[in-house]
């Protein structure tokens, strides 16, 4: 297995994830914002970056992460928005292995924090994510605008 930027090959492999992953939230996405997704995931100038999982030539999880300036610190800060594991991959220590992944990354490029959010029942998502942090007892407040 390898963790890599995704390039304009794997489209169609990523477009794969990411309807699973949209179908475990309930979600459906109109199709102009997942291509404009994509689209940012390829432009080097977007704060958008997504990394993936391979395995026999297959892709089988990802991340979607978004870069941001804060005022509390200088040095930047990521955002880890989407986390998906094919499901017949699952429980192999993918997830894991694409958290890593952005840690090292982080350390290497020398972002400030990494965060995420899920929602409080998501139980093996949070056992995932219990390994490497704890979750804080802040709310969220969301308008749509
Ligand atoms: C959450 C998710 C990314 C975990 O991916 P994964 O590749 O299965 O995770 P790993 O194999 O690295 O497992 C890591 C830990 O997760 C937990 N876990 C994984 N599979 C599990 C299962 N079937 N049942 C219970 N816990 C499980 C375990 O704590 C495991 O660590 P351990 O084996 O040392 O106990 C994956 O289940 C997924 O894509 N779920 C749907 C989308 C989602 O919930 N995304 C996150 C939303 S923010």
């Amino acid at each position: 297995m390898t963790i890599r930027d995704p390039a304009a090959a794997d489209e169609a492999d990523w477009r794969r994830l990411w309807v699973g992953y949209l179908a475990f939230y309930g979600e459906d996405l109109a199709e102009a914002v997942t291509a404009a997704t994509w689209r940012r995931i390829l432009d080097p100038a977007s704060p958008v970056f997504a990394r993936v999982a391979e395995r026999e030539k297959r892709l089988v999880g990802m991340t979607v992460n978004v870069l941001h300036e804060g005022t509390w610190t200088v040095a930047p800060i990521c955002y880890l928005e989407d986390l998906f594991v094919a499901p017949d991959a699952r429980g192999t220590g993918l997830g894991r292995a694409l958290i890593a992944d952005l840690i090292a990354l982080g350390k290497e490029q020398g972002w400030s924090r990494l965060y995420w959010h899920t929602e409080t029942g998501n139980a093996q998502a949070r056992r995932l994510y219990e390994r490497f942090a704890t979750a804080d007892d802040f709310c969220r407040y969301r308008l749509v605008l």
